[in-house]
């Protein structure tokens, strides 16, 4: 027979260990940041609906699952919280004794160790639900810059070891960084949202965190998910005015968006696997149509690929168990 003249690509996939040798992309319990939700109300432990197995924590009971987090290795989480009462301005996010405040002080002293990241927003704590505050039906952004950089301060104050503002003003991250550095904490890095795209995969987040707005929509500050340039624009706004992180949001429909982005500003970028997705994944398989063990490690592994150097994931402790069995 003559010999035909065509690549073997299957030499290199023929046994479990061959494939080890030749993986370009690897998944490591230090890759995951662990979003939770802690409330001021009620004293039980609440399942959130459309996210099976991510609950909203009252503050006594908030360390049980952060102990988990820690014994599994993962070395961050990024705090949520669902004050008891909110007004126009979200003065509970800047309180100093708010729910996200007492929630650091409490698992800094407990977990020293664990980084723990406050995200820095309004939309929790304003009655209106926006990200900003409201003048005549419309969000202004400069007077939100105040408020916004003195909510960073109170959680730094708290003991937060960074700060992940995701609210979309312009100038955000020159107002926190700014009013970190006047209050002394020119060593907190900030972790911005820097491209965070008006997505309908939010929608169980919102139920989660009770952040929905009670009119319009975020499209005037959250970016059009048709664009690819303005996502580079937003990246080096927020560079220049001193990020240390970049946040690519959501994940995985905006897998090239992670590439550009991290190819382009070349510093540590995090994808985050936001509620939605989380929630397909989990009806699917709660319905026998998807394996999810393989589907999660799937998606996760796609994030790294794309150029994540970290991942913000419901999924993260499923995922290191999963990981660890792995053989
Ligand atoms: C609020 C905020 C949202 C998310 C994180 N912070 C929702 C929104 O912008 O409406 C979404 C997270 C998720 O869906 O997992 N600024
Ligand atoms: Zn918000």
């Amino acid at each position: 027979m003559t010999k035909l003249d065509f690549d073997r690509h299957r030499r290199l996939r023929q046994s479990a260990t061959m494939r080890r040798m030749v993986r370009e992309t690897q998944l490591s319990q230090d890759d995951f940041i662990y979003p939770m939700f802690v409330k001021e109300t009620g004293s039980e432990i609440t399942e959130i609906s459309s996210m099976p197995g991510v609950f909203q924590w009252p503050l006594h009971n908030v360390l049980e699952e952060v102990k988990e987090v820690v014994e599994l290795g993962i070395p961050s989480i990024i705090l949520f919280g669902l004050p008891a009462e909110k007004d126009a301005v979200g003065s509970s996010a800047f309180h100093d004794h708010g729910i996200v405040q007492e929630a650091t002080r409490v698992i800094k002293e407990a977990y020293p160790d664990l980084t723990v990241i406050a995200d820095t927003c309004l939309c929790q704590f304003t009655d209106h639900g926006h990200c900003g505050v409201i003048q005549d039906n419309d969000i202004v952004n400069d007077a939100s810059l105040d408020i916004l950089a003195q909510t960073a301060v109170s959680q730094a104050k708290a003991g937060a070891d960074i700060i992940a503002p995701s609210n979309m003003m312009d100038g955000f991250v020159t107002a926190i960084r700014h009013g970190l550095d006047e209050a002394g904490f020119e060593h907190i890095p900030i972790m911005a949202y820097s491209v965070k795209y008006a997505s309908a995969f939010y929608g169980p987040f919102r139920d989660a965190a009770h952040g929905a707005p009670s009119f319009g929509d975020r499209k005037t500050y959250q970016m059009d998910p048709a664009n690819r340039e303005e996502a580079l624009r937003e990246a080096q706004s927020d560079l220049n005015e001193g990020a240390d992180f970049l946040i690519v949001k959501p994940a995985l429909s905006y897998l090239d968006i992670i590439r550009e982005v991290k190819d382009y500003s070349g510093v540590p970028l995090v994808a985050y696997n936001v509620s939605g997705e989380y929630a397909m994944v989990k009806a699917a398989a709660l319905n026998g149509w998807i394996n999810e063990r393989e589907a999660v490690l799937e998606k996760l592994i796609s994030m790294k690929r794309a150029g994540a150097d970290l991942i913000l994931t419901y999924h993260a402790k499923d995922a290191v168990k999963w990981m660890n069995e792995a053989t």
